[in-house]
């Protein structure tokens, strides 16, 4: 997953493009690169390594000219190298481009081009650049060029294009990889997130899947896939800039986990009839299944647990990359809620496309406005939380659980109790955030060095456990695995040595007896064991205590402390928590 930007205006361009890249580094930073027409010559220049390293090499925002593209890479075909970093170009160098997806034919059009073809990298992109140049060389303008170049491709894109033949214009070009176009004063971005423009603009044009945008200094021509013009007004994008920002803070993962308990009252602060018809939706239904990946699927888990506990009504999680083998048993009595933080997590669209396909009505909980889940939903709930740029999930956990739970209420008919109950939550587990800091960091000076994490918890708190471990894994690269409490003595016990840190999530609800025992089974092998609960007991060996809250409610109260754990563990093994390695904010591939 990539992130792409282009701008065209009066100002000179690769300081606009520079600066709107450094708010997409969230979508990869193996490389990063600029490229921009001046004096009827592309200038391009690009590195591996995040986008302050490639500047403080390059000086990326020193390229002239008031037409740009740039490019940061996560990435997926070729290593991490020079030659494969975007943007690319052509055999005569005539041409840029910047793509986020992938080809799945790539090979096929690079053995039919390599006769005529000089390729200089291993990536699929610099594929697309030769076919667009072989279409130039008739003479035709960009548009019709790259418009026949995607008749030959098969997969995923969103990409950007520039060429001193035609200059003056950036054609851009969409399909299963988001693309979207800011309308500024006298000047326009294409990108891969309205973030990365919103400090210049926050008109924004969303394309759909197989649009093409033409953009001149003029203003945007938008064509569908048969060539015909579209019109389409640009809305305003609520998001500020600044709520992109570390606001002072060391990483933006720490600033979105105190945003947490903020995030419970935005996400519970929603249109109640909209709430009301979602869950009449889902209570209705002869078939609810949830499609999710990550994160967003360990809140699913316990969206499901809610729908049974408090409305009775059964549900079935399915991660969204297994999503196609249930195919069959999708129908028009279905309703799938598909859960994304980023709206364009490539396995949840394509489930949520199969099951449209079959009849089902697709209900969508996501965070980005106007992301690409949410306009293939029928409904629609929104997080309300902000952009989240940390790679890592934190407060859009913490608020897609929150609408889980005004579902839920709402299939009670008591979504005006569940709101007040909710917000009124947010308080408590604020307080928890400070008491909690000070220890977690003398504890992860005490662990940083171990080599796995177990956490283990019962009911509805499983899925907690599962989270903690991903947080874990994804922050630190400790190995850490969640286990239902009960489940460790068939097996995974074996694995405890002396000092192994178990993770007893053992809240006092109905589970605490039992996950306690359990825990007892562990120290006698020697664990050292970290209760998260409102509740001591002597067993642990710290205790990370937590807001007393109603049973139902205990996610809530024992996230903030699973992620701060991770936070510190991170950091205090020198790792940077908002860019883990191998990760991307949004997987937009396979
Ligand atoms: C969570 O910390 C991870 N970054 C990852 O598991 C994430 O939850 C998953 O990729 C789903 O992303 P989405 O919510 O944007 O679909």
């Amino acid at each position: 997953m990539c992130g792409i930007v282009g701008f065209i205006g009066k100002e000179q361009a690769s300081p606009v493009v520079l600066r709107a890249l450094t708010r997409l580094e969230y979508r990869g930073y193996d490389s990063a690169g600029v490229a921009s027409i001046y004096d009827n010559e592309i200038l391009l220049k690009k590195d591996v390594g995040k986008i302050a390293e490639v500047q403080g090499k390059y000086a990326l925002d020193g390229l002239p000219g008031n037409i740009a593209i740039g490019h940061v890479r996560w990435a997926t075909h070729g290593v991490v190298n020079v030659p494969n970093a975007h943007p690319h170009t052509d055999c005569e160098g005539k041409l840029a481009i910047v793509h986020n997806g992938i080809i799945e034919n790539y090979q096929e059009l690079r053995h039919q081009l390599e006769g005529e073809h000089h390729f200089v990298s291993e990536t699929d992109t610099e594929v697309i650049g030769h076919l667009i140049e072989s279409y130039m060389k008739n003479g035709d303008p960009l548009e019709k060029a790259v418009t026949a170049t995607l008749g030959q491709l098969e997969g995923s894109y969103a990409m950007a294009v520039i060429s001193v033949d035609d200059p003056g214009k950036i054609v851009a070009v969409r399909r299963s990889s988001p693309l979207v176009i800011g309308v500024g004063d006298g000047e326009y971005f294409v990108a891969s997130d309205a973030l990365s423009f919103l400090e210049k603009t926050n008109q924004v044009i969303f394309m759909e899947d197989d649009e093409m945008a033409v953009i001149t200094d003029d203003g945007v021509m938008l064509y569908n896939k048969k060539g015909k013009q579209v019109k389409r007004k640009a809305v305003k994008v609520e998001w500020e800039w600044d709520q992109a920002s570390k606001n002072g803070h060391d990483y933006f993962m720490l600033k979105e986990i105190i945003e947490g308990p903020e995030a419970i009252q935005s996400a519970a602060t929603q249109d109640k009839k909209h709430v009301m018809d979602v869950a009449m939706n889902i209570l209705r239904a002869k078939q609810v299944i949830i499609a999710a990946c990550g994160s967003s699927r360990y809140a699913a888990l316990i969206g499901r647990y809610l729908f049974s506990q408090l409305a009775s009504k059964f549900c079935d999680v399915v991660m969204a990359s297994e999503f196609q083998y249930f195919a069959s048993s999708i129908d028009k009595h279905t309703v799938v809620i598909a859960v994304s933080q980023s709206g364009e997590t490539l396995d949840v669209m394509e489930g949520v496309k199969l099951a449209k396909a079959k009849g089902a009505k697709i209900v969508s909980i996501v965070n980005v406005p106007g992301s690409s889940l949410a306009r293939m939903s029928h409904k629609a709930l929104y997080l309300n939380c902000g952009p989240e740029i940390c790679v890592a999930a934190t407060k859009s956990f913490i608020s897609q659980l929150v609408i889980f739970y005004l579902l839920a209420f709402a299939m009670m008919n008591k979504l005006d109790q569940g709101v007040k109950k909710l917000k009124g939550l947010s308080v408590g587990i604020n307080g928890s955030f400070a008491e909690n800091s000070q220890s977690l960091m003398t504890l992860a000076d005490k662990l940083y060095d171990q080599g796995n994490f177990y956490y283990i918890a019962r009911g509805i708190n499983f899925a907690m456990a599962s989270e903690g471990a991903l947080k874990l894994k994804e922050l630190s690269y400790i190995h850490a695995e969640g286990m239902p409490a009960g489940e460790l003595k068939h097996g995974t016990i074996a694995l405890i040595e002396e000092g192994t840190p178990v993770v007893a999530i053992c809240p006092n609800d109905e589970t605490y007896h039992e996950t306690i025992s359990n825990a007892i089974e562990t120290k006698a092998r020697g664990a050292f064991i970290i209760g998260i609960s409102d509740r001591y007991n002597e067993i642990y060996d710290e205790w990370i205590k937590v807001p007393e809250v109603e049973d139902i409610f205990y996610p809530l109260s024992v996230v903030l402390p699973l992620q701060l754990m991770a936070y510190y563990l991170a950091i205090r093994r020198g790792k940077d928590p908002d860019k883990p390695r191998n990760l991307a904010k949004s997987v937009t591939v396979k």
